[in-house]
C-alpha cells in the first residue's frame, strides 16, 4: 500500500473522504493501527499521561517524545506520523524550535510536526514550514496551556472566542500548516471552521464537521485501569479488562501449576 503524504490529506478534505487519526506510542501499537488501515498517527505528547503516569503533559520533554517517535515510526508502512512539539520546544525562539523540529524528523523520523497555538507561535509556524517542516496546528482545548484555561474544559464557548479561534485558524493557514487539530470546542464552531479553510481540520471533542478525527488510542481502545476518559471518546474495546483477566489467568495457572504445561505432573 502506498504510504500517505501530506498532500493526501487535502485532497482527501476536496474529496470529502474523512481522516482517520490515532495516537501511538510504541513500535507494536504503531504496527497494528497501521495494519488496520489508520491514515495517521500522532507521537502525541498525551504519552505523559496515558503511558507515563503524569496528570498533564507538560513534564514530557523533547528526547521522551523522540524515543517513542522513533519506536512508532519502526512499525508503520503506510501510515503518515505527526510527532508533537513538546511544551517550550517551540515557543522561547523560532532558531531552537527548527533545530528541535528538525530532531524529530532526523532522529525520530516523524514526517511532521504539531505545535499548539495560534497568533503567538505564527512566526514559529512561518520559519518551520519555509524550511520544509510539515507543520499541524493545534487550537481550542490546548493541553499544554492547561494552567491558564483553568482544567481540561471546552474552549470557544461565547462569540468572542470562538471568532478569536476562527482568526487563529485562519492565521495558521496562512502560516503554511498543513492541517488543525481542533479539540473540544462546540460542533458548529468547529463547522464553521472547517468550512473557512482549505485545510483539513482534525476534531477531537469537536463534532461531526471536522474534515477528520483523532483519539488517543488508549482511550479509544479502552486500555485503562479504569480511569475517567472525556464524555466524547468512544470506547471500541475494553482492552483494559481484557488484559486483567488474562493476567488473573496466568496468575491462577501459575499458582495452581496449569502453567507451564508439566509444571505439577499433569
Ligand atoms: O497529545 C495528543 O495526543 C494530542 C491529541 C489529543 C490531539 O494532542
Amino acid at each position: 500500500m502506498r504510504p500517505v503524504r501530506i498532500p493526501d490529506l487535502r485532497e482527501m478534505k476536496s474529496k470529502g473522504t474523512k481522516i482517520s487519526v490515532l495516537t501511538a506510542y510504541d513500535a507494536t501499537m504503531a504496527r497494528l493501527l497501521d495494519k488496520a488501515g489508520i491514515d495517521v498517527i500522532l507521537v502525541g505528547d498525551s504519552v505523559g499521561m496515558v503511558v507515563l503516569g503524569y496528570d498533564t503533559t507538560i513534564p514530557v520533554t523533547l528526547d521522551m517524545i523522540i524515543h517513542h517517535t522513533r519506536a512508532v515510526t519502526r512499525g508503520v508502512s503506510r501510515a503518515l506520523v505527526v510527532a508533537d512539539m513538546p511544551f517550550l520546544s517551540y515557543q522561547v525562539a523560532a532558531d531552537e524550535a527548527i533545530r528541535n523540529a528538525g530532531r524529530l524528523i532526523q532522529e525520530g523520523g516523524a514526517a511532521a510536526v504539531k505545535v499548539e497555538g495560534g497568533k503567538p507561535i505564527l512566526e514559529v509556524v512561518r520559519r518551520l514550514t519555509a524550511y520544509g517542516v510539515p507543520v499541524m496546528g493545534h487550537l481550542g482545548l490546548t493541553p499544554q496551556s492547561v494552567h491558564a484555561l483553568g482544567g481540561f474544559r471546552q474552549q470557544a464557548r461565547d462569540e468572542d472566542s470562538a471568532s478569536l479561534l476562527l482568526s487563529d485558524a485562519r492565521a495558521l493557514e496562512e502560516a503554511g500548516v498543513f492541517a488543525i487539530v481542533l479539540e473540544s470546542i462546540p460542533s458548529d464552531v468547529a463547522c464553521k471552521v472547517t468550512s473557512s479553510v482549505g485545510i483539513p481540520t482534525i476534531g477531537i471533542g469537536a463534532g461531526p464537521h471536522c474534515d477528520g478525527q483523532v483519539l488517543v488510542s488508549y482511550d479509544a481502545l479502552g486500555l485503562h485501569d479504569g480511569s475517567p476518559v472525556p464524555s466524547f471518546v468512544r470506547q471500541y474495546a475494553q482492552l483494559g479488562e481484557v488484559i486483567v483477566d488474562a493476567a488473573k489467568t496466568y496468575i491462577d495457572d501459575v499458582r495452581s501449576g496449569r502453567f507451564p504445561a508439566g509444571s505439577s505432573g499433569k
